[in-house]
């Protein structure tokens, strides 16, 4: 874990201001290099605005995989969440991205639901509570458009019976030591939670496993869940499977200052399923880096680079390059005021909450089309 009291990112905390490149020194990932980008791009046969932007700015092995891919050795995706609450906005970066992928390369996704991970790590949440958010956030994951065809939702609970025989091979490779250096466990901790990283790091073989293939694996998500890969990376190959690859981007940061997202904090997140007139409300309230008066500011200008309702443009608002140069030049030099800036923000997020909202609803009773239950017919063959 960091020493910097500033910037703490394990995969159950993010606070601090963010230093992505201290980031990359400390987690010794590598970062995504302007050629490797434009190696993905060849092979996707499009551009990314999430790479072009460098909001997937790290990855673990990415070129590798590539390379493998197009030796003809494709890959499967895995990704997830922790079902502890509603879904934000910057929980969905990662899934569409993995969308995108899923789409140009054609491959398998492997989508974990951890209620394991969410009922040990949350002291007040009940088991009612994690079983009902893991249907929520599944709707949410729905709602971006993936196909059943190629989709598999594993809930740990649920689905434990496909993935012990894995879990325990990864869990007496791990020494409790080593769990303590790379989670920052205590003494304190349950031994629910010391368990559950093995949990994490089976969707990353369950394909081989299942399939007797030996097969590739990325892993998009934020950069938070990194220390889950170094162990399940250290694991792998004395398993008889591939390390496997990963690529990962910043924070979408909350909407106060310090640009901490909290489940606690209602108005620090937008989430999916507020209404959209509420999603206004914290735009409105967000924390620029406008100055103390509009007089001063039209003088000054303002500053976009601690500014959240930049950060969302950034992310998922305005995908045109030259809006978004366009609206920074007149940020920097005063001329357009934060007041005006949220105007143009909540109409485009609220349009948003209103399409992934219908498409939330119509996801709703096929849920179980995307279970990974299927995969128990392929285990028996
Ligand atoms: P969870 O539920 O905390 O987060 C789900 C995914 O969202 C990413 N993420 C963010 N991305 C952008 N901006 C943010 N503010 C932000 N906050 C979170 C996370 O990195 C993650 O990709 N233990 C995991 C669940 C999990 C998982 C996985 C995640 C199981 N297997 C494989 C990724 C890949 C968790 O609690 O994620």
């Amino acid at each position: 874990m960091p020493d910097d009291e500033e910037m703490v990112v394990t995969p159950w905390e993010v606070r601090g201001k963010m230093d992505y490149d201290r980031l990359i020194e400390l987690f010794g990932t590598q970062r995504i290099t302007p050629e490797l980008k434009e190696k993905l791009y060849k092979m996707a046969g499009e551009e990314h605005i999430m790479l072009r932007r460098d909001l997937f700015f790290s990855h673990r092995d990415l070129d590798w995989i590539l390379t493998e891919y197009e030796k003809g050795n494709k890959f499967i995706i895995y990704t997830g969440r922790g079902p502890s609450g509603h879904v934000h906005i910057g929980h969905l970066v990662p899934w569409i991205f993995t969308k995108w992928m899923q789409e140009k390369f054609g491959t398998r996704l492997y989508f974990q639901l951890t209620d394991d991970e969410k009922y040990f790590f949350t002291p007040d949440l009940s088991l009612d509570d994690v079983k009902r958010y893991t249907y929520e956030n599944a709707l949410d994951l729905l709602a971006i458009g993936f196909e059943p065809e190629n989709t598999y939702v594993i809930q740990d609970i649920e689905h434990i019976d496909m993935m012990y025989e894995l879990a325990v091979q990864v869990a007496k490779k791990v020494t409790f030591s080593t769990a303590k250096a790379v989670f920052g466990f205590e003494n304190s901790m349950n031994i629910g939670g010391i368990w559950y990283p093995a949990m994490q790091a089976v969707p990353a073989f369950l394909h081989s496993w299942i399939y007797g293939t030996k097969t590739p694996c990325i892993i998009p998500c934020a950069i938070d869940q990194d220390p889950h890969w170094r162990v399940t990376r250290d694991v792998a190959e004395r398993l008889g499977y591939y390390k496997p690859a990963s690529i990962q981007n910043k924070f979408v940061p909350g909407l106060h200052e310090g640009g901490k997202m909290s489940a606690s904090d209602p108005m620090s997140a937008i989430f999916t399923t507020d209404t959209p007139k509420q999603a206004r409300k914290k735009v409105m309230a967000a924390y620029t880096g406008g100055r103390d008066t509009a007089e001063e500011q039209r003088k000054l200008g303002a500053n976009p680079d601690i500014c959240t309702v930049f950060m969302y443009y950034d992310f998922l608002f305005m995908p045109d390059d030259k809006e978004l140069a366009e609206i920074e030049r007149k940020c920097r030099g005063g001329e357009i005021l934060c007041g005006e800036c949220k105007q143009i923000l909540a109409p485009r997020i609220m349009e948003f909450l209103e399409k992934h909202q219908a498409a939330r609803e119509e996801v709703k009773d096929r849920v179980h089309e995307f279970s990974a239950a299927r995969l128990r017919e392929d285990i028996r063959r």
